[in-house]
């Protein structure tokens, strides 16, 4: 059942091309229009959304991360995202044109179904991406559109994330395509980017010998920061979150703008930093500023090793060691360099010994609030 994988985790790493593009599967019409049929919500009161909440926790709130960055620039209309639990116990503001989209691989988190119910006593549409058929959470939303990863064992979470990615792409999509945000052919071109994807995270995995062999040798280290900016913010959290999970490093995400608000104090000699760099073809400056990150913590003896688009040859001079995804569009990075973190986390965790699939003190699903 582990498919020749020592670990769930491992298998499930494994599965991602897989996720990815069962989760795209099946949502096109012959004319290339995105039709989201299942979502069971009239298309007209998508149209009038004047904002949208994204609930979740833990990864599921990473990939709500993402999911802002794709949906404010293709539909133009406010994502916020907050943690569910955060979000029951302040005062927001929400109303009968407010969209909620929960976020959960589980659809049982308990803290997201509370967040959900309230946010319906308010008055709010729910739309859940959700991973499990008919668990709660799509059961008591207005509107569902599930992921297709397939069931995930191993406590730390990997495809359902690349997943609810993929899932929020498509939602941002529609949503562009309805309220007539991106012409039909853009919306064609990202759509077969997304489809490029499975084959590219494959690319990744088949190299991803390099990877296991720096966690073999990183395997004391005491503490390893985590630097993104943009969609690579929340990549960045999620390297971190791993790392915390199953192999009970100390670590840290940050966006890499913060570092010299605070967060640089923490370099000293030999202190491991991954940086997840920005596409060279995104948004300008951005990943010359990130470069520039790189630099500095280098020159404050940090062991960089950075996450960098194939063919960038700016960060060599500055890291320590190189992984390398395809290239594609700079929104849909996060379902690329990913992967190399969550097969570093698990290859380290395997070296200490640990049991990557069911880390001490977490459950699969968090019932409880
Ligand atoms: O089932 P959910 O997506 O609602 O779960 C949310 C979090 O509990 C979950 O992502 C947790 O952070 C995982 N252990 C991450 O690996």
């Amino acid at each position: 059942e582990k498919g020749g994988y020592g670990t769930f985790m491992e298998k499930e790493i494994h599965d991602q091309p897989k996720a990815v593009e069962d989760t795209l599967l099946g949502r096109t019409d012959a004319s290339g229009r995105l039709v989201l049929d299942e979502l069971r919500i009239d298309p007209d009161e998508l149209k009038g959304i004047s904002k949208i909440i994204v609930l979740a926790c833990g990864t599921s709130a990473y990939a709500g991360m993402v999911a802002k960055y794709a949906i404010e620039h293709w539909v133009r209309v406010p994502v916020e995202v907050e943690l569910s639990h955060e979000f029951r116990y302040r005062d927001p503001i929400i109303d009968d044109s407010t969209l909620i989209v929960s976020l959960s691989q589980s659809g049982e988190t308990m803290d997201t179904l509370m967040a959900v119910r309230y946010a319906k006593e308010q008055g709010a549409r729910t739309l859940a991406i959700c991973n499990t058929n008919g668990s709660t959470i799509p059961r008591e939303s207005d509107a569902v559109l599930y992921t297709h990863a397939g069931p995930e064992i191993a406590v730390a979470s990997t495809k359902a994330f690349l997943a609810q990615i993929t899932a929020s792409y498509l939602l941002g999509l529609y949503m562009a395509q309805l309220r007539g945000k991106l012409f039909q052919g853009e919306i064609e071109d990202i759509l077969a980017d997304l489809h490029k994807i499975p084959a590219k995270i494959q690319e990744v995995l088949d190299g991803a010998d390099d990877i296991r062999q720096l966690a073999r040798d990183m395997a004391q280290a005491p503490s390893v920061l985590f630097l993104g900016r943009h969609v690579g913010y929340p990549v960045a959290m999620e390297g971190a979150l791993k790392l915390k999970e199953i192999a009970y490093i100390h670590a840290e995400g940050f966006a890499a703008g913060e570092l010299k608000h605070g967060p640089i104090a923490l370099i000293d000699e030999g202190q491991p930093v991954f940086v997840v760099v920005p596409s060279p073809h995104g948004r300008d400056s951005l990943h010359a500023k990130v470069v520039s990150n790189i630099q500095e913590v280098r020159a404050r003896g940090a062991k960089t090793i950075t996450v960098a688009e194939v063919g960038d040859a700016d960060v060599v001079d500055y890291s320590e060691t190189v992984f390398y995804v395809p290239e594609t569009q700079p929104l849909l990075m996060p379902l690329l360099t990913t992967v190399p973190l969550q097969i570093f986390a698990c290859a380290l965790a395997a070296e200490k010994g640990y049991d990557v699939d069911q880390p001490r003190n977490l459950a699969k699903s968090v019932t409880v609030e």
